[in-house]
């Protein structure tokens, strides 16, 4: 049976993560010894005071529906995090308990934007963010971040970029794929901008714990008058290493919370019960374990930055959030694509080629340093050797 699906999934793109992600499976497959660096996944088992709860919580019958807006109790404890540790003034019913982040970008996403209006994105930037508007038939309107510029966008082209039909900008910091953290200056034009044109700023903070200089990580809605406007986006997956038990939440006015609720419902009912009641204890329990996690990725980081800037042909910024790393390796003598690709099939090492990010993405490899540190070395003496051997095959 020829079965003929909505137009509005031809816009959608497979994920190139996935992509990079199979072919290194179908080599395991093959027997061969793959070094991973192509997905952003923790490598960190779940803190063990988190997965007791969970267990916990089903052993305890914790099995049923909950509230679809999520548990009150995990609800409170979220905006307790958010007012004491990010000084954004919320309350329980500021809060929307997801799963995952994901759900969140779809479900705000999907209350904001009609056919045809507009939403500045970032380029490059986790995919999501360009194929969900495509999906709702809106436009994601990209502005740039370039290396040359520490990954700021820079504000005279941003405002040049907005016209009637834009309705929100979308801010990622820490960011995939490049590791890097808007500054302050950056998000304080950003939200005059945002005021000025009367704009909602959708800031995904998934990475927000997981930052290593000196400048703290800073949430837009803290600043003046940007609570009310800003619709804040996180979640346990990465810095309580929860990928797969899909939580996340949105926080923002009561208003914004309701008309969330409305797709929300419809789409998941709620998020997992148990799921919930140890993602509370992932806030109220925390123990050192977090922190520790946090320290292993800043030693890995700067393991593998050292490793990197010491190859022939390839260079990179230091990251100060999020585990990933952007390589630059426009002076090898083949693309991003073309290099990943040598890559994995001649050294069994995998990373993701920038483009899957975006057009600023050329020239650009994406590794992430989720990885055990034995891991790294062997990785990266293999990139090592893979882009010494390029010069010679070319
Ligand atoms: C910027 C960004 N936001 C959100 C997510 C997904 O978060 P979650 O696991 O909570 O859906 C990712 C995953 O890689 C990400 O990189």
């Amino acid at each position: 049976m020829g079965v003929k699906f909505a137009k509005r999934i031809e816009n959608l793109v497979p994920s190139g993560i996935r992509r990079v992600n199979e072919r290194a499976l179908a080599l395991e497959r093959e027997g061969k010894k793959v070094c991973h660096f192509e997905l952003g996944r923790p490598d960190f088992d779940t803190p063990e005071y988190i997965k007791k709860a969970g267990i916990k919580a089903i052993e305890d019958g914790d099995v049923f529906y909950t509230s679809n807006f999520g548990k009150l109790n995990l609800r409170e404890a979220v905006a307790k995090y958010l007012s004491e540790k990010k000084h954004i003034p919320v309350a329980g019913e500021n809060i929307l308990i997801t799963v995952g982040l994901a759900e969140a970008i779809f479900d705000v996403l999907a209350v904001l934007l009609e056919e045809g209006d507009e939403i500045l994105v970032p380029d490059p930037v986790w995919m999501n963010y360009v194929n969900i508007p495509k999906l709702l038939g809106a436009k994601p309107i990209k502005y740039d971040l370039s290396e040359d510029n520490d990954y700021q966008p820079d504000m005279s082209a941003f405002e040049e970029r907005l016209t009637d039909r834009t309705k929100a900008v979308v801010i990622v910091s820490p960011h995939n794929p490049t590791g890097s953290m808007l500054s302050a200056d950056t998000l304080k034009r950003i939200a005059d901008i945002a005021k000025k044109h009367d704009l909602t700023v959708i800031s995904d903070e998934i990475y927000e714990r997981l930052t290593y200089g000196e400048n703290g990580h800073i949430s837009i809605a803290s600043l003046p008058d940007m609570a009310e406007r800003t619709v804040t986006l996180n979640g346990f997956s990465k810095a309580y290493s929860m990928t797969g038990w899909r939580i996340g939440y949105v926080a923002a006015s009561k208003e914004w919370i309701s008309a969330l609720n409305k797709i929300h419902q419809v789409n998941t009912t709620s998020a997992a019960s148990f799921t919930q009641t140890a993602a509370i204890e992932a806030l109220c329990g925390e123990n050192d374990e977090v922190e520790r996690m946090r320290e292993e990725y800043r030693i890995r980081r700067d393991y593998a930055v050292k490793s990197i800037n010491q190859i022939k042909g390839l260079s990179c910024k230091v990251p100060e959030g999020a585990f990933y790393i952007f390589i630059n390796v426009k002076a090898l003598p083949v693309s991003e694509e073309k290099f990943a690709e040598y890559l994995l099939e001649n050294y069994q090492v995998a990373m993701v080629p920038g483009t899957v990010f975006g057009e600023n993405g050329r020239g650009y490899l994406r590794m992430s340093f989720a990885s055990g540190i034995e891991e790294l070395k062997e990785g990266l003496s293999k990139l090592e050797r893979a882009a010494e051997k390029i010069f010679v095959d070319k």
